[in-house]
């Protein structure tokens, strides 16, 4: 395997040589608690670009890491800020790590009934151990960008993406946040 180069520019948040794929409103459809205001938005705009997945990894997989740059783009579907899907990885001995470059945001992690929050900003550094599902949300009104690695065997879970038991929400005429209960 050759070495792969790519960029991040940590001012702008822009990368360069690695693989970009894009999560719009359509693509979230039915991860938000208002189910009337994500009709609302999607019927405004279906493609609004809610975050960015950039990935640097060798096609061999066995024994080799992949490293990926998430953007998420500030919003809120109702009062619900955007979030990633949010997994667990197939191989279920695969621990990530995340490193927050720029924004700010929430990562909740969530092994069976047991859920953390961290704060995200820029510096932060979460050791995500294996079996903790996780999903990042912008809680900031900039994006939220994010650099990540891990074994790049290890594969996704997305069933995960609909059994979070806390949901992160806009404090009514406030800034902030605060967290509610799924359900
Ligand atoms: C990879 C990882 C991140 C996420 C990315 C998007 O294991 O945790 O790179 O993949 O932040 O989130 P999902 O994959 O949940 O859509
Ligand atoms: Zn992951």
């Amino acid at each position: 395997v050759e070495p792969l180069i790519g960029t991040l520019d940590f001012d702008s948040g822009k990368t360069d040589g690695l693989k970009r794929e894009q999560k719009t409103l359509r693509e979230l459809s039915g991860l938000f608690a208002d189910e009337a205001a994500f009709a609302l938005e999607l019927a405004k705009d279906p493609s609004r670009l809610v975050y960015e997945v950039f990935t640097l990894q060798p096609d061999e997989n066995a024994a080799h890491l992949a490293c990926h740059v998430t953007i998420i783009q500030p919003g809120t579907v109702g009062k619900e800020f955007f979030f990633t899907k949010g997994h667990l990885h197939q191989i279920q001995e695969t621990a990530e790590i995340y490193l927050c470059i720029k924004g700010t945001g929430l990562l909740l992690l969530q092994r069976e009934s047991d859920v953390r929050t961290v704060k995200m900003q820029p510096g932060t550094i979460v050791y995500i151990p294996p079996r903790w599902a996780h999903r990042t949300i912008n809680i900031g009104d900039t994006p939220l960008v994010f650099f990540s690695v891990h074994r790049a065997d290890a594969g996704y879970d997305y069933r995960a993406s609909t059994q979070f038991l806390k949901r992160i929400l806009k404090k009514h005429n406030n800034e902030g946040y605060e967290i509610h209960n799924s359900f």
